[in-house]
């Protein structure tokens, strides 16, 4: 595994690579969420191409960018473990230099869910990725479903801007008490650890009752709502059952959904998401 900094040293050893090349976008910090999506790029590519950095311009004022949490021997230990060709580890002043003022936006499915609370994130996501895919050049790139909104902005930047990429996403990972992995499980205390499976718990609640029979959204929301304000360490930002492709909200009786919600667990800020029928 060869691990570079320097643009220059990305963009001459990529050059070298053979096709198709992977690549993976990361924050670091890697858990098993990660690994898979690095399995299962090596499984489909010729040259996987990891790159860590901990991108400052998704994060707004107040949220975790100083603290979040970072391994970087840990990482790369993962990383040469997984047989991976390539670590990018991108420096923030190459990343961003001083005057930097280019920005990638990407408007309608940015606007609810996380993009509701967290009102420059996507632009911040977009905007890095979008200088992933410029340098690193790869015919493939793999996302996780755990982050669904996420997901749903990249396949629609690729398609707006005419990238020959294709878009991978990769099922979400839980911890065996269903739990999703995220490197923010970390800032959890024992306490609240227990308490943060309330997420899955109203997840799997929704969607059993879905395979039961009750279809209509408002229902399936109230569910989750119930389950989570049951849970006195939690408290829930959003609870939604919206179209998986658009992510508007649904009423009445669906079909085809995401079931997604975040909830505050104590101080720490969690996602989950199921999807639940079938696309028709
Ligand atoms: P990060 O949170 O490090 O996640 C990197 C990738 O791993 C994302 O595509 C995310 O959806 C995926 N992932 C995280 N936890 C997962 C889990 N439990 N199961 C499956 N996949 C999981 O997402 C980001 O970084 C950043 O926004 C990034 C895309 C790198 C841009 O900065």
């Amino acid at each position: 595994m060869k691990h570079v900094t320097l643009l220059s040293e990305l963009l001459a050893a990529k050059r070298i690579l053979p096709k198709p090349v992977g690549l993976v976008p990361t924050m670091g910090y890697l858990h098993e969420g990660h690994l898979s999506l690095v399995k299962t790029a090596k499984r489909n590519c010729t040259s996987v191409v990891v790159s860590i950095f901990v991108n400052p311009s998704q994060f707004g004022p107040g949220e975790d960018l100083t603290s979040y949490p970072r391994a970087r021997s840990q990482d790369i230990t993962k990383l040469r473990g997984a047989g991976i060709d390539l670590l990018w580890t991108p420096l923030a002043n190459e990343m961003y230099p001083e005057g930097y003022q280019t920005w990638v936006a990407v408007d309608e499915v940015t606007k609810r869910l996380e993009g509701a609370g967290r009102p420059k994130h996507f632009r911040g996501v977009a905007t890095i990725v979008t200088k992933l895919f410029n340098t690193v050049q790869p015919q493939q790139a793999y996302f996780g479903q755990k982050d669904a909104q996420q997901a749903v902005t990249i396949r629609q930047l690729v398609r707006d801007l005419n990238y020959p990429i294709d878009i991978v996403i990769c099922p979400i990972v839980r911890e065996a008490d269903g739990l999703a992995m995220s490197s923010r499980n970390t800032y959890l205390n024992p306490t609240e650890r227990h308490a943060a499976t309330v997420l899955f718990r109203a997840l799997s609640n929704a969607k059993s009752a879905y395979s039961d029979g009750e279809h209509n959204a408002s229902k399936l929301r109230s569910r989750m709502k119930d389950i989570i304000g049951a849970d006195p360490l939690a408290q829930a930002q959003y609870i939604s059952c919206a179209d998986p492709d658009t992510l508007q909200e649904l009423q009445g009786d669906v079909s085809y959904a995401l079931l997604s919600l975040a909830v505050f667990v104590g101080k720490t800020r969690l996602i989950d998401n199921m999807i639940i029928g079938k696309k028709e």
